[in-house]
């Protein structure tokens, strides 16, 4: 079930390799939009958008600290993001509060939350849960359609998913590499938290379903506590000019039983 607030307009995109269009990715003028569940089922995640058309709000003097010596953009994006994230964290009913960062980069949420931001040129959002036994770590990534440039595919990809990206036409084919690159972004935001580990693209394979709005995420390696070939399914949502994936580690998984909890 989707639920959008505020002053929204909902906008089904045609996607580019064909199928029925993606009627449940909400774009809206209005400054803040959510939608909840449908990006992340089964649980109940909130995730808050923003076009960057709203004033800048205020940070808590943590954030401010952290973000002061950087540029405007970024200090921007980071504030929106933020704003996004309180939105959601409001929305799930807890007070407002700083979000500060740890030395990774990686946000740290309020007790028992979970949660991820991105941001890129024309849309920022954070989605957030509520911690519990179906849900351990949340990854979100947004792209610019496209923005990815072929002459990073090496870097990025493992031979089964240039293979892959060999059967589109030059347009399809990097919005299918954008795809992928987005998806290892969130696999990263998800699984660093975690397991603590820096990893590299080579780390996960992704095979994209666009029609059914799904990736699959296979590990190509051991990333303790996890096995190698753990699987995981993401959601994959496109728009006229934006990428959204997300994926979730569920919980407990055997292997994280144990495992100290960041907040
Ligand atoms: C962090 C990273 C994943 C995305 O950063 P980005 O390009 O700036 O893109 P986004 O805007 O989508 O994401 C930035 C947000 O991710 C979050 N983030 C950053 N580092 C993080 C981490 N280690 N764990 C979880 N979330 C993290 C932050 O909220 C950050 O925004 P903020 O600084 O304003 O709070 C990327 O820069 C990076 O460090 N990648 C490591 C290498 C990699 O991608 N490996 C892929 C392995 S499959």
């Amino acid at each position: 079930m989707i639920q959008a607030a505020g002053n929204c307009q909902k906008r089904p995109t045609a996607p580019p390799f064909g199928g029925e269009p993606f009627n449940n990715v909400i774009l809206a003028r209005a400054p803040m939009f959510w939608f909840e569940k449908g990006l992340l089922p089964p649980h109940r995640v909130i995730a808050c958008f923003s076009d960057y058309q709203e004033p800048a709000t205020p940070l808590y003097e943590v954030e401010r600290a952290y973000i002061s010596g950087s540029s405007k953009v970024r200090q921007r994006e980071f504030s929106v993001g933020r704003a996004c994230a309180r939105r959601g964290l409001a929305l799930l009913g807890r007070a407002a509060g700083a979000i500060p960062s740890d030395a990774y980069r990686a946000p740290v949420w309020p007790h028992a939350i979970v949660g991820s931001i991105s941001h890129c040129r024309g849309l920022c959002g954070a989605a957030v849960a509520q911690r519990n036994e179906a849900l351990n770590s949340i990854g979100m990534d947004i792209e610019e359609r496209r923005a990815v440039s072929p002459d990073l595919a090496d870097m990025i990809c493992l031979p089964e998913e240039r293979a892959w990206l060999s059967s589109f036409s030059s347009v399809q084919s990097r919005d299918a590499l954008t795809a992928i690159f987005s998806a290892k972004e969130a696999f990263y935001k998800c699984l660093h938290p975690v397991t603590g580990l820096i990893f590299g693209f080579d780390a996960v394979l992704i095979d994209v379903d666009f029609s059914g709005g799904r990736f699959r995420a296979t590990l190509q390696t051991p990333l303790p506590p996890l096995p190698a070939t753990y699987r995981m399914t993401g959601e994959i949502r496109l728009s006229d000019d934006h990428v959204i994936t997300a994926i979730t580690l569920p919980a407990p998984h055997p292997c994280l039983a144990d495992r100290p909890k960041s907040s």
